[in-house]
């Protein structure tokens, strides 16, 4: 096995072992007002919605994971049976790998061959050559690219990247994609300051990815013998990082910590368009097999309906008032002016 596929079931391994289901994280300071009188229905159209042409039966998605290895064609597969099955839309990882290894196209192919009509998103990192990237969202016919910033990651990772001059480059993989790109953090947060400085560059989509979750600088801590731990608490929490980026763009996708319906709803209040799930579903795939995250995926589906019941809410987008715990609140007065 290549060193980059050993890399990539090190983090398959190296993120459960860190999954922690009871984990609190800022979600938990986000209250929604339940209106006692909400004059709803349950109405299991209501979470239907569109996202670049296509429909989906829910507004949360598979988020990026894994690709490039024989256990994440394992992975992927199954994660584009249960997407095409429970029509939500699934990002694929990284493909990146593809530029040096092609022979890995089939561990990424296989969740497309799957779901052959689904909404699915390639992924690639800033400094993947912007030909490779079109031929990457060719090859696995995809409707959409994620560009993955992980700077928090590279930093504690003995062989990561350590040139981060990005946006530039970012632009040509923009030009040559020839299919919407998704900027994404990978739960580190993605910060105003940056989301306008893509969003001046002509980016218009963002997935906010932040810390609360997944934790990358800890997973890369724990592989290298010098770990800077310092650094495992450098992110910005995702109900903080949405708040400040809802002001500044519609196109919004919340993700990073998302452990229940009750978490995607307030994902939904906080301005996201979507919200993006990637370890909860892995961890359930894992340990309780391809039916056991189909039941899931489709009890959450079911119980986002209950939801918008009890809060009052008859279809998207969401429109539901919330008051923040004092330090939440705090926290953000201090960043909102950037
Ligand atoms: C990831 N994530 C990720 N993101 C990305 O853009 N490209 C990638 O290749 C990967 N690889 C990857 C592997 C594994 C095993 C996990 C669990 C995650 C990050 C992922 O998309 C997401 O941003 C974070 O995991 C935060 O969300 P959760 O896990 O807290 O829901």
């Amino acid at each position: 096995m290549s060193q980059r596929s050993i890399r990539k079931e090190e983090h398959l391994a190296l993120t459960q072992m860190f999954f922690n289901a009871q984990k609190t994280n800022s979600f938990d300071q986000v209250h929604l007002l339940r209106p006692a009188l909400p004059e709803s229905q349950v109405n299991l159209n209501a979470v239907k919605t569109t996202w670049f042409g296509k429909e989906l039966a829910a507004p949360f998605f598979i988020n990026a994971m894994t690709g490039g290895s024989e256990k994440s064609r394992q992975i992927n597969r199954q994660l584009g049976e249960i997407a095409n099955k429970q029509q939500i839309a699934l990002a694929l990882g990284s493909a990146s790998i593809l530029t040096k290894e092609e022979d890995q196209l089939e561990s990424f192919y296989v969740a497309r061959e799957a779901n052959p009509d689904g909404l699915l998103f390639a992924n690639v990192n800033p400094l993947t050559p912007a030909k490779a990237a079109a031929k990457i969202v060719k090859d696995l016919q995809a409707d959409a690219l994620q560009i993955h910033l992980n700077v928090a990651q590279e930093i504690p990772m003995p062989e990561g990247d350590r040139d981060f001059v990005w946006l530039d480059r970012m632009l040509e993989i923009k030009e040559a994609a020839g299919v919407p790109v998704i900027v994404k953090e990978v739960g580190s947060g993605l910060d105003p300051v940056s989301l306008q400085k893509l969003q001046a560059a002509g980016f218009s989509w963002f997935d906010i990815g932040g810390a609360g979750g997944t934790n990358f600088s800890q997973i890369e801590n724990s592989r290298n013998p010098h770990p800077m731990a310092y650094l495992n608490d450098c992110g910005l929490p995702t109900a903080l990082a949405a708040l400040l980026a809802a002001p500044l763009t519609k196109q919004l996708i919340v993700s990073g910590g998302v452990r229940n319906p009750l978490d995607v709803f307030k994902g939904l209040a906080l301005g996201g368009k979507f919200v993006g799930v990637a370890n909860h579903f892995l961890h359930t795939l894992l340990n309780e097999g391809l039916d056991g995250l189909d039941e899931e995926i489709g009890r959450w589906k079911e119980e986002l309906t209950y939801l918008f019941a009890l809060y009052g809410q008859g279809c998207l987008p969401v429109k539901q008032p919330y008051y923040l715990d004092l330090e939440l609140k705090n926290q953000f007065d201090q960043l909102k002016q950037y």
